[in-house]
């Protein structure tokens, strides 16, 4: 949401350097900043780690990330050669109060080199176990003092619970202004996710329609087709409705929900967020059975390979009931969406990674045709898909050529790529330059984080206390159990289908 200026002065420090987060999204992000001519002059990272490395070994790590992870390919030595000099590293333990004193002293003399204060940003790409300790530490020390200057940036998950939640918002909110903390949700600083406000909000067409007059439903499907990947130990102890549904599929209902803000300002946008996580309806635990479904996968095939069951992953406890698929359907009790269900879906080593919105429109109340005029009819429907493909669709009855009246659905589709040859920055360019100009629009407020647990508490409990004697039920390169399809199925719906690119005539 940034607008078109360049930060000031800025140390990022980063807790957790020598981990995978630093080294496939947040350098990488930064080197295509600076490529595209967006960090300040004076800038500078501090990597602090457990490992003994040297500046150089430490820049060559994150050089050889910068070639596999960037979207702007591998790094060509002169911009390297500009870049890596920004870089340092420390050896740290974050417990020890010798480690602040250190830090402190250096980025002294960084800013005495300048000859002027600079914002200091702690970058937290560290477990969530560390956050505490660290944000103690900086609250003892004087390097995070300024409040004008200082921010702390926190990845998910924040907390594991709804007190954990609470918990950490109050060691942050001791130590920090609120503004001063930036909770990161991905799936915000994803271009396309971000062009659900322009869309909704830029355009008069669609907003008379935006209620439940005239929509049927709405469906939220995050699937991937990786399964745990190395990370079983922390998934385990996670699984998709802390992972998936407490963030990101939460946000993107915020952002087809939320009421037209009244300007572009941080906290206008996240009130009108927090409003529609307020009034989704909170479920009873004996309501959960029938509207949230939840599923494990077993061994199977992805695109033609054998895959093992996720019980059979490193790190995962082999009679695991930690579930890898979550579906729900949720109602907002609140004028605009009152009785339209939302039905949410997020799994891994699902048939296609696809992250896609569905507005499903009610049916028109006449039908004026003729019985063989009707036999390909389907509703109006609006896709939203936000990756891999990111494009809008929208679907709508149209004559099939010919003598007779034939009813056929076509769509008129918005793609990117063919719309934009610029490519789209990463999510994490985006929001690491929000968090340097501190334009906290799309970071999660700490009122935020703890209403989308409210949300999903009963469904944690009543799944803690009850155990899934099905699990694993459903194999790898499926579109998750059966009965995520009766969950939808008993409404009179069904999950849509979206990766077909063109409808068939
Ligand atoms: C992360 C989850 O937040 O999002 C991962 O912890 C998941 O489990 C990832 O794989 C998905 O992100 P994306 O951008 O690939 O859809």
């Amino acid at each position: 949401m940034q607008s078109a200026r360049k930060p000031d002065a800025t140390i990022l420090i980063i807790f957790g350097a020598g981990g995978d987060l630093t080294w496939r999204k947040i350098t990488p992000a930064l080197y295509n900043l600076f490529l595209d001519g967006w960090l300040p002059e004076k800038f500078a990272i501090i990597g602090l780690d457990i490992k003994d490395l040297s500046d150089d070994q430490y820049r060559e790590r994150l050089h050889d990330g910068i070639d596999q992870f960037s979207r702007s390919g591998k790094s060509k030595s002169e911009d390297w050669e500009k870049f890596a000099p920004m870089i340092n590293y420390r050896k740290a333990d974050f417990t020890n109060q010798e480690t602040y004193n250190n830090l402190s002293q250096q980025i002294s003399i960084i800013e005495k080199n300048w000859g002027e204060k600079s914002n200091r940003i702690f970058y937290m790409a560290i477990p969530p176990a560390f956050i505490e300790p660290i944000a103690e530490q900086l609250g003892k020390s004087e390097i995070a003092e300024d409040k004008d200057h200082a921010r702390i940036v926190v990845e998910k998950p924040f907390g594991h619970d709804l007190n954990s939640a609470k918990n950490l918002n109050k060691i942050l909110c001791n130590i920090f202004n609120e503004c001063q903390i930036y909770r990161i949700d991905h799936y915000l600083g994803k271009e396309t996710v971000q062009n659900m406000i322009a869309f909704r909000f830029a355009n008069a067409l669609f907003e008379p329609i935006w209620n439940r007059n005239y929509i049927d439903h709405v469906q939220i499907t995050v699937a991937e087709q990786v399964g745990v990947e190395h990370r079983g130990g922390y998934y385990d102890n996670a699984g998709a409705l802390r992972d998936m549904i407490q963030n990101h599929l939460l946000q993107l209902l915020c952002l087809v929900a939320m009421e037209p803000p009244v300007s572009f300002n941080a906290d206008e946008v996240r009130n009108k967020k927090v409003d529609v996580l307020r009034a989704i309806r909170k479920y009873k635990n004996e309501e959960v059975h029938a509207n949230a479904v939840r599923g494990q996968y077993d061994k199977g095939w992805i695109e033609g390979q054998k895959v093992i069951g996720y019980r059979e992953e490193p790190g995962v406890n082999r009679i695991s009931e930690t579930e890898t698929f979550a579906a729900i359907k949720l109602f907002i009790d609140n004028w605009r969406w009152q009785d339209v269900p939302f039905y949410l879906r997020s799994g891994k080593r699902m048939t296609d990674k696809i992250s896609v919105i569905t507005i499903q429109f009610r049916p028109v109340p006449h039908h004026a045709f003729p019985t063989e005029s009707l036999e390909n009819w389907q509703p109006n429907r609006l896709i939203i898909n936000i990756q891999p493909e990111k494009e809008i669709r929208l679907r709508f009855q149209a004559k099939k050529p010919g003598i007779k009246m034939i009813l056929n659905p076509v769509e008129m589709t918005f793609n990117y790529d063919h719309a934009y040859s610029a490519d789209s920055p990463e999510a994490y360019e985006t929001l690491i330059l929000d968090v340097m100009l501190g334009d906290a629009t799309l970071f999660m407020r700490g009122d935020q984080v703890e209403s989308a647990w409210e949300i999903i508490m009963p469904i944690l409990d009543k799944w803690q206390s009850t155990s899934s004697i099905d699990f694993p039920n459903y194999a790898s390169g499926s579109w998750g159990p059966e009965e995520a399809e009766a969950l939808i199925a008993r409404d009179g719906h069904n999950w849509i289908m979206i990766p077909a690119k063109t409808l068939e005539n």
